[in-house]
């Protein structure tokens, strides 16, 4: 009967979707991010104003402003453009336009910190620019990209918890579900911290050892 059933019988199911979601959302929010983050990223690098204008601008404004606000934007201008996105269609793509601004400046700053004179180098034994930017600066611009990218993806699956106000089913979601469910707003929090750790602190674990061996 209903009153037998443990905690993990009635509740257990919508952590376990809340946080497969939440991984969803953060997959998907990378590979949006990291798209548009290096075009933006090229844009800011390049030698025309008006592109290099619209790469600062669109860094500067997604980085000014809250991913609250531009998690409602996406949801209710998809409306107004007569998209019909679903909920969780609207937040990844936000989170993902909000991540392609900070993978941006992960990816510029990364290929500004190889030192000028590899490109002088390099150019002066006959590489054109293109050639140099693929067969030099990139190969040694990776080297701190992808670790402030694997960061960049432990951020997003924090973020992500903004998502929910437009309805879509992630962690945080479910656990306002399992607070009214269970008239007990304090305890869903504390397992939903520990499963929010569990990711994070893994997935960072993980990234630095991956970094360590790509080191050797
Ligand atoms: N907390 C920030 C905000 O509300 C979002 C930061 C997103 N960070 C990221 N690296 N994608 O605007």
């Amino acid at each position: 009967s209903g009153e037998n059933k443990s905690y993990w019988d009635k509740y257990g199911h919508y952590f376990v979707s809340g946080t497969l979601i939440t991984l969803a959302l953060a997959v998907v929010a990378v590979l949006i991010g990291t798209t548009l983050g290096t075009v933006f990223a090229l844009l800011k690098l390049s030698s025309v104003f008006v592109l290099r204008a619209i790469g600062n601008i669109y860094v500067e404004y997604v980085r000014g402003t809250p991913l609250l606000v531009q998690a409602f934007m996406v949801f209710f201008g998809a409306q107004v453009l007569g998209l019909n996105l679903s909920a969780f269609a609207s937040g990844a793509l936000a989170m993902g336009l909000n991540s392609a601004a900070y993978v941006a400046e992960i990816i510029r700053s990364g290929i500004e910190s190889v030192p000028n004179g590899q490109m002088e180098a390099a150019r002066s034994l006959g590489f054109t620019k293109n050639k140099t930017m693929r067969l030099v600066i990139l190969p040694q611009a990776v080297k701190t990209i992808l670790p402030a990218l694997g960061n960049e993806f432990v951020s997003v699956i924090k973020e992500g918890s903004v998502i929910s106000v437009i309805g879509v089913g992630e962690l945080m979601y479910q656990t306002s579900v399992v607070q009214g469910a269970s008239f007990e707003p304090f305890v869903p929090l504390i397992i939903t911290s520990m499963i929010y750790f569990v990711l994070t602190f893994s997935i960072s674990r993980a990234l630095g050892f991956a970094e360590k061996r790509l080191n050797r």
